[in-house]
């Protein structure tokens, strides 16, 4: 048995974590800045950076001594190294780089992506290779079969807004506030999600990429109509992000080999509406559905931990940089569109 301290920075939430190698969470703790950042509606990369550094070591300091552990004990640190707000995964890495360096530990740098998209297995000991992943987070939104540890072919990714910014917008469009996914979900819950006629862009397309600017751009407009309650245009909004969802799943899994299980992942996952209606189209196409708990969904270091300890055995010079982009499958063709997202 391993254990991994695990450290996360790379956007608005500070993580430390330590688990093991046979799927326990020994200790976490998350930090979330949505207050400082929520006057500004959006994440201010300077803000974030400084708070990770007031925040972070304390953090560190607290799970070491909840687990009574010293650094020398530890298997690995793994560290996000990118992608993400470049002044925050430096400050999370060059922690992981001196603790590895004091305790002569391996270093594990980390990408968030992988993260994400291993956390379901440190959820569920049944989740084997291959699976389809829905990974959809506020800064990503793609579609990717995961083969092993390291091995993602990427199947689709946004043109536009990732799943999770066409939330935060349009929540900001509603007055909502900031972070805006969980906000425009309840509201939702108040609306009929038939009420306002909105587009689904890209819905039939052969290929299966997402946009959602222009449906956020209509929800500006149906707003600003004056003819709507927020309440009808927030279940409307979901509605019509989720049919997207699905028609792309579609496409996308027409496209590649059958694999047992699909599974969500990212801070949309979150959302209780989503999470139903992938549950049914899995189960409709005859696949398990996989998606961690809440707590794993959205930000944190105990997916940053697992991913290390999912690596366990490998290492990272200690020059290791932080990379701002890093896609997970280099492979992956760019597609059009005004703001793509690697
Ligand atoms: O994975 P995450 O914490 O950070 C990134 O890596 O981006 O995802 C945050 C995103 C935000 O855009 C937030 O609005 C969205 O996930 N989110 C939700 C819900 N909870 C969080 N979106 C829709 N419904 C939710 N319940
Ligand atoms: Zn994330």
């Amino acid at each position: 048995m391993g254990i991994v301290l695990g450290i996360e920075s790379s956007c608005d939430e500070t993580a430390a974590a330590l688990v093991t190698t046979d799927r326990r969470i020994v200790a976490q703790r998350v930090a979330s800045q949505d207050e400082s950042h929520a006057p500004y509606g959006g994440v201010v990369p300077e803000i974030a950076a400084r708070a990770h550094a007031e925040r972070l070591t304390p953090m560190i300091e607290a799970v070491m001594h909840e687990a009574g552990l010293t650094l020398a004990e530890l298997d690995a640190i793994a560290a996000t190294a990118g992608p993400g707000l470049i002044g925050g995964v430096m400050v999370g890495l060059v922690s992981a780089k001196a603790l590895a360096m004091a305790g002569d530990v391996p270093l594990i740098a980390v990408n968030h992506l992988e993260g994400h998209a291993l956390s379901p297995r440190l959820a569920d000991a049944d989740l084997e290779f291959p699976y389809a992943l829905l990974l959809v987070s506020g800064g990503h939104c793609q579609i990717l079969r995961v083969d092993g540890v390291g091995q993602y072919r990427r199947l689709a990714t946004t043109i536009d807004d990732a799943l999770g910014e066409a939330f935060d917008k349009t929540a900001k469009i509603l007055g909502l506030g900031f972070p805006g996914g969980p906000a425009v979900e309840r509201l939702a819950r108040e609306g009929d999600p038939r009420a306002v006629p909105l587009p689904r862009p890209l819905i039939g397309s052969g290929e299966p990429h997402f946009s959602f600017a222009g449906l956020k751009s209509a929800v500006l407009r149906a707003k600003e109509s004056g003819q709507h309650g927020d309440a009808d245009l927030a279940a409307s909004f979901q509605q019509a992000a989720l049919d997207c969802v699905l028609d792309r799943l579609r496409v996308a899994l027409d496209t590649m080999e059958p694999v047992p299980a699909l599974v969500v992942a990212g801070g949309v996952a979150a959302n209780q509406v989503i999470r139903h209606a992938l549950e049914q189209f899995a189960s409709k196409r005859g696949m398990r559905f996989v998606a961690p708990p809440m707590a794993l969904c959205t930000d944190n270091a105990a997916m940053i931990a697992w991913a290390g300890c999912e690596r366990l055995g490998q290492s990272d010079p200690l020059d290791i940089a932080a990379r701002p982009r890093w896609p997970l499958d280099p492979e992956a063709e760019p597609v059009r569109g005004a703001g793509y997202k690697a």
